[in-house]
């Protein structure tokens, strides 16, 4: 039997929960799925995601940011060096809460996508559900786009709709959104790194 050809290898970063980490994961167990998740890596020591990493058998290493105080580039060079130690062709950002500076920006172009939970272009930033609630809004979502030096834009690579509910609030509607992250995160990356 000839031996299947090596997955595009991915890291994760993370601050959270990592529902969306798990979701990437657990997608990249089919057989059919083009890439495997090889390294999650947290700014958070305490985030929740890193005993879910390790429950599912992935390596999840902490890199606090908190020692670098000002020097965002100090810490970024040390992420940097555990992507390219572990290997890794892309990576996630799966509720990665720090703006990243141009050095991982730029090493990582074409190659770095993050997950929002907002209708992109509408929406950067935070409180994404509560805006789109104040502002009266039919619909909300998701998008998964790459990273560029603007916070929260580059290329849209997907995005997924839901309605508006009456009576929703930004945590019904972040828990509709919620699910919507898992199905589109694993599509789009397996869509990008599928070429
Ligand atoms: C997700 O809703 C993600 O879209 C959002 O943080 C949450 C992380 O949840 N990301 C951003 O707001 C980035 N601007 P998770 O840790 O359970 O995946």
């Amino acid at each position: 039997m000839t031996k299947p050809a090596a997955k595009p290898r991915v890291a994760i970063l993370i601050s959270g929960d990592g529902s969306n980490m798990v979701a990437l994961i657990e997608a990249s167990r089919a057989a059919d799925c083009p890439y495997e998740v090889v390294l999650v890596l947290s700014n958070n020591p305490d985030a929740g995601g890193l005993a879910k990493a390790a429950a599912l058998g992935v390596p999840a290493l902490v890199l606090d940011h908190r020692p670098h105080g000002k020097d965002r580039q100090a810490h970024e060079r040390l992420i940097d060096a555990a992507l390219r130690e572990a290997g890794a062709e892309y990576v996630a950002l799966a509720g990665y809460m720090r703006v990243l500076t141009p050095l991982l920006v730029e090493a990582w172009a074409g190659r770095m996508l993050n997950i929002h939970p907002a209708l992109l272009p509408k929406y950067p930033g935070l409180n994404t559900h509560q805006r789109a609630l104040d502002a009266g809004d039919a619909e909300a979502g998701c998008t998964v786009h790459l990273v560029t030096a603007g916070v929260d834009e580059g290329p849209i690579l997907g995005q997924a709709r839901v309605a508006v509910l009456p009576g929703d609030t930004a945590a019904t509607l972040a828990a509709r959104v919620k699910a919507e992250e898992h199905r589109l995160y694993p599509a789009a990356l397996a869509r990008l790194v599928a070429g």
